[in-house]
């Protein structure tokens, strides 16, 4: 083969093979109907509100919040996620409080009150729905990685 005809054949060649591959992995965000065509929303996942604290992945993950938040004023006058969270109202609200990273800067200094860096309580907690993830999830718990025999199936009591 000429240089230049073995060079498009390869190029061919990986093109053909990157599409394969995207063809693959990628997740349909879009769904089925092309992009053009306007559809009806889909419905709005129902959050899972059951008031059971989730197992965090890793100790250092925001755990995901267990309880509905429709509503729930979060704005330059308001945070509701404090009105039950802040050290002063758990008593009353028996919320967990936000832990003492809450209120350390970037330094590392402990402030008074909430860090302005976690005012945005969302921008890291979420509410969970029963949506299927688009993709799949291969992530091992550090437990079944250490410990495969004390720990079948990735169960922790740590
Ligand atoms: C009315 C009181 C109340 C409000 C308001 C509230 N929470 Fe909660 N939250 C709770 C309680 C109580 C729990 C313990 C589990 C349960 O009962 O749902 C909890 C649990 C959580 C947890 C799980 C903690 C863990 O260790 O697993 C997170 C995260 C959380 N809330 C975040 C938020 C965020 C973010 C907001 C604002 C959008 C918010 N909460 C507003 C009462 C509240
Ligand atoms: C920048 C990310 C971030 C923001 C913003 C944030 N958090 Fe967290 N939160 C975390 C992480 C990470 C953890 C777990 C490790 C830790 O405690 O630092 C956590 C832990 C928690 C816990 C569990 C505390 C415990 O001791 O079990 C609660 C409750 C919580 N956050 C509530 C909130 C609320 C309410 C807000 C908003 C006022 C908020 N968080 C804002 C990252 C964040």
């Amino acid at each position: 083969m000429r240089p230049r005809l073995l060079m498009g054949a390869m190029v061919g060649a990986t093109l053909i093979a990157g599409g394969t591959l995207l063809a693959q992995d990628a997740p349909r965000l879009r769904g089925p109907e092309p992009f053009t065509r306007e559809q009806p929303a889909p419905a709005m996942q129902r959050p899972v509100t059951n008031d059971l604290r989730v197992r965090r992945n890793y100790p250092d993950q925001p755990p995901v919040i267990p309880h509905a938040i429709e509503g729930y004023a979060l704005d330059l006058n308001a945070n509701k996620c404090m009105s039950c969270h802040a050290r002063r109202f758990t008593e009353q609200s028996q919320a967990p409080m936000i832990s003492v990273t809450h209120y350390q800067d970037r330094e590392g200094n402990t402030l008074g009150g909430l860090a302005p860096r976690r005012y945005a309580c969302l921008a890291c907690h979420v509410p969970q729905t029963e949506a299927r993830p688009l993709v799949e999830n291969r992530f091992t718990d550090m437990d079944a990685l250490t410990e495969p025999e004390r720990h079948p199936g990735s169960r922790s009591n740590r």
